[in-house]
Parts: structure tokens; sequence; C-alpha cells
């Protein structure tokens, strides 16, 4: 399984940056992309350097609308197979929906959606053809219910979840598979943002808070068995299968208890 090559977005930073470095780890060479050049730069030689393996870098901004298109491109054009893809790249828009700038939610909903989907639809069928392919899909535990005071970002992420499991079973058979993974708080920077920025978010216990290379080593795991889904970490696999055996207005119905009380005064 050694020696394939992955194509990363949003590894700049967070969990990320950590997947580059768990599949580099694991001998894959790295196609990394954010909108950060130089942390790119340097991760790429940083990685290289460490691990032996090819790492190379494409800035992009993914939340354009022709960006992802752009993306396939560069990478035909640098000659380039992407026996692995991890569409990883993704924004949080917190707060009252009504409230939220129409540009920040179009920017959100054209990143965490229309351009994962494109890349997954560009890249899905060669691997198909070629009888060979992993796909991984950074979704959330936001994906498994309707989360107020982030419902457009969890509707994101069902989304994501819901593609995915979707073409999983579609391409079954075939040496393609589609992983969806799906953590709770990570301790990156999307995380702190949110935090600062609403003074009524409780401070997240330990025990809830994954570290970036925890939720990396379990995606990287389930990429590879071609799992459907996982939920990194104990405490977050218990809460959604809790939300998953539920009657949805039960789930819907604390969702609205705990979002209100989290927008109050917002
Ligand atoms: N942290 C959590 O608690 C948590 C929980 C569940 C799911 N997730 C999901 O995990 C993924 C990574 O989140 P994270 O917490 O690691 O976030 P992060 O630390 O903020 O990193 C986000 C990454 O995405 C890149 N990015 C942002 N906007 C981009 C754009 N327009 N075009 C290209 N790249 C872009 C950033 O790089 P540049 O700024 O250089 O472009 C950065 O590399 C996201 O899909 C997020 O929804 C996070």
């Amino acid at each position: 399984m050694e020696g394939k090559t992955v194509l990363i977005t949003g590894a700049s930073a967070g969990i990320g940056r950590a997947l580059a470095a768990e599949f580099a780890a694991h001998g894959h060479d790295l196609i990394l992309v954010a909108r950060s050049v130089d942390k790119l730069r340097e991760l790429a030689f940083e990685l290289s350097g460490r691990h032996g393996v090819r790492a190379i870098h494409i800035p992009m901004n993914l939340s354009k609308r022709r960006s992802a298109g752009e993306l396939a491109l560069a990478v035909r054009q640098r000659d380039l197979q992407v026996d692995i893809l991890v569409n990883n790249a993704g924004v949080l828009e917190a707060g009252a929906f009504r409230h939220a700038d129409p540009d920040d939610l179009h920017r959100m909903v054209q990143l965490n959606v229309a351009s994962l989907t494109q890349l997954t639809h560009v890249f899905l069928g060669p691997m198909v053809e070629r009888g060979y392919g992993r796909i991984l899909n950074v979704a959330s535990v936001a994906g498994f219910q309707p989360v107020p005071g982030i419902a457009a970002y969890a509707a994101t992420k069902a989304y994501v979840l819901s593609l995915s499991e979707a073409l999983n079973e579609e391409v079954r058979g075939s040496g393609v598979s589609v992983t969806a993974l799906c953590p709770g708080v990570t301790d990156t920077d999307m995380a702190q943002k949110v935090s600062q920025l609403n003074p009524n978010m409780p401070h997240v216990p330990p025990l809830l808070l994954s570290s970036v290379g925890s939720v990396a080593r379990e995606g990287y795991r389930a990429c590879m068995r071609g799992e459907a889904v996982r939920v990194p970490g104990i405490a977050n696999r218990i809460g959604t299968f809790w939300s998953q055996v539920q009657p949805r207005w039960v789930v819907r119905t604390l969702g609205g208890l705990v979002g209100r009380q989290l927008l109050k005064d917002r």
C-alpha cells in the first residue's frame, strides 16, 4: 500500500496538516493544497526530508467557483496520478443563521460542498477505471443531526456524510472506497475561533477534545481499510450512536434548547 500519491486539501493547518504527516509517515507521496503558499512549501520540505517521499504543493482557493477544475488541470499538467483524495478543507460559519453574511455562507457552501463534490467527481472515475483508489471526505459529528447555532455548517457536513456513504456503496467491489471521517471538537484554529467568537460557548472538557494526531491516525486507518464512516474517539462514537437511535424530534428538540442558549443575546 506504500508509494501511492495522495492529494490533501486544507493541508496547511489543523487536521489536514496532521493527515499529510500521517500519509507521509506511511510512505505516500503528497500533493498539498490550500491557500497559504508559505505554509504548504515549508510542510512539503519538512515531510519530504523526514520521510523520503515526494511532496509538492499547489496553492488554490477552493471557495472560488472554478477552482476544483483548475486544481484537476494543475494535477494533469504535472503528469500526476491521484490514487488517494482527501477532501479536508472546510470552514465553519457560526451564529444565528439570520445574521450571517450571505457572502460568507456562499463561500462555505462552495468550499465544504461544491468543491468537495467536484473533486470527488473528477478523481473517482479514473480510480474506478484503474481498479484502485481511496477517497477520504472530512465531515463532522455535526453531520449526524441538525445543529442550531451552526445550522448551515452542520447541513454541509450532513451532505458530505450522505454523499460519501452513497458513493461508497455505488463503487463497492471496484477496488475504490469513499470514507466519511466525522471528528468531534478537535484542537485546531477552527475550534478556537468558534469559542473565542461566542462567550456563551462552554469550555470543552479534555475528554471531548480530540488531538489532530489522533483524528489523523484514525482517518488514515479507516481510509486505507475502505470503511464507510469513522467517528474518531470513544466519546464521539457514543454521542453519534445515541443521536442515531433517538427519534429525530428528540434530537432536534434537545439541539434547539442548547442552540438557543448559546445564541442568547447574539
Ligand atoms: N476542528 C474541529 O473541531 C472539526 C470538527 C469536525 C470536523 N472538522 C472539519 O475538519 C476539516 C479541517 O478543519 P480544521 O479544524 O483542521 O480547520 P483549520 O485548522 O481551520 O484548517 C483548515 C484548512 O483548510 C484550508 N482552507 C480554508 N479555506 C480554504 C479555501 N478557501 N481554499 C483552500 N483551502 C482552504 C486552510 O488553509 P488556508 O487558510 O491556507 O487556505 C487550512 O489548511 C474541516 O472540513 C472541518 O469542517 C473540524
